[in-house]
C-alpha cells in the first residue's frame, strides 16, 4: 500500500520556481500529484520547468511575473485561474539576496530586497486568498530562512524580509483559519542553489562548520518540507514555521 498525500489534481502555483529550491517544490508537487503553475521572473527557466512537470504527467504552464509588481501578481493570478480554474496551493519562494554590511548597505538594496522578498509574499497572499476564501479550502506555504529567526551579519535586509514573512505566515494563519485556509513557513537553513553558489568559500565553510549535520541541504530537502505542509497529513497545522537546517538555528 502507497501513502496518499491528497494532493491528486490539485492545483499549485510556485513563484520563482524557474531554479533552485523553488524548481525543486514545483517537481515534488507534480511528482505527488498536483498541476503545477511555474513562476518566475525569468520565463525561459519556467518554461523549462513546466516541460520537465508535464514529461512527468501532471498539467503544468509557465507564468512571467515580478513579484514585488502588483500588476504583474494580478496579471499571473488572472492567467493561473484561468489555465487552471482554482488554486488550492500557493508556495511563496522567489526571493534574493543583496548582503552587505549595515553602513554600506544602499537604501536601494533595502527596498529591493524587502519588496520582493516580502511585498512579493503580501501580494501573492492577497490575491490567492480571494479564490481560497470562496472555495473555503487552501494551502500557503511561504519560504523564509533561519537568518529571519536568528540575524545573519550582513544581511539586515535580507533578515528583516525573511522576519517579516514569519510575522505574515502567523497573521494570516489565525486571519484565514476560518476560511480553512492553513498557512505555514518553511525557514530553511544553509542550501545549495545558485543563490549560494556565489557565496565567497570562506562563508561556505564557516556556514557548513556552523551546521551540526556538517553538510549543506539540497533542495530536495526544503521541498520534502513543503510537500509534508502541503499534504493531508498537515491538515492540523497552521501558522508554524517548519526549520530545515541541519541544525544550524540551535546554534
Ligand atoms: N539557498 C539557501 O540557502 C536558502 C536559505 C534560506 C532561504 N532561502 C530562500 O529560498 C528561496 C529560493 O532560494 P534559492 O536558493 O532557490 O534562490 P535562487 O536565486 O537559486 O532562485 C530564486 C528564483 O527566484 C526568481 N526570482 C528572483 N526575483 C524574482 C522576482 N522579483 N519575481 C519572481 N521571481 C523572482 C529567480 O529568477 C530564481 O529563479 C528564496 O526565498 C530564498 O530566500 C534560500
Amino acid at each position: 500500500m502507497t501513502i496518499d498525500f491528497g494532493l491528486l489534481n490539485r492545483k499549485a502555483l510556485v513563484t520563482g520556481s524557474g531554479r533552485g529550491i523553488g524548481r525543486a517544490i514545483a517537481l515534488r508537487l507534480a511528482q505527488a500529484g498536483c498541476d503545477v503553475g511555474v513562476s518566475d521572473i525569468d520565463f525561459a527557466a519556467a518554461e523549462a520547468v513546466a516541460a520537465e512537470i508535464r514529461a512527468l504527467g501532471p498539467s503544468s504552464c509557465a507564468f512571467k511575473a515580478d513579484v514585488s509588481s502588483a500588476s504583474d501578481v494580478e496579471a499571473m493570478f488572472s492567467s493561473f485561474l484561468s489555465t487552471f480554474q482554482t488554486i488550492d496551493i500557493l508556495v511563496n519562494n522567489a526571493g534574493i539576496t543583496r548582503d552587505t554590511l549595515l553602513v554600506r548597505m544602499k537604501e536601494t538594496d533595502w527596498d529591493l530586497v524587502l519588496d520582493i522578498n516580502c511585498k512579493g509574499v503580501f501580494l501573492c497572499c492577497r490575491e490567492a486568498a480571494r479564490t481560497m476564501m470562496r472555495a473555503r479550502r487552501g494551502k500557503i506555504i511561504n519560504i523564509a530562512s533561519v537568518v529571519g529567526i536568528n540575524g545573519n551579519a550582513g544581511q539586515v535586509n535580507y533578515s528583516a524580509s525573511k522576519a517579516g514573512i514569519i510575522g505574515i505566515t502567523r497573521t494570516l494563519a489565525k486571519e484565514l483559519a476560518s476560511r480553512s485556509i492553513l498557512v505555514n513557513a518553511v525557514a530553511p537553513g544553509f542550501i545549495k542553489t545558485p543563490m549560494t553558489d556565489k557565496l565567497p568559500d570562506t562563508e561556505k565553510e564557516r556556514l557548513i562548520n556552523d551546521t551540526p549535520l556538517k553538510h549543506m541541504g539540497t533542495p530536495l530537502d526544503v521541498a520534502n518540507a513543503v510537500l509534508f505542509l502541503a499534504s493531508s497529513m498537515a491538515d492540523y497545522i497552521t501558522g508554524d514555521v517548519l526549520v530545515v537546517d541541519g541544525g544550524l538555528v540551535l546554534r
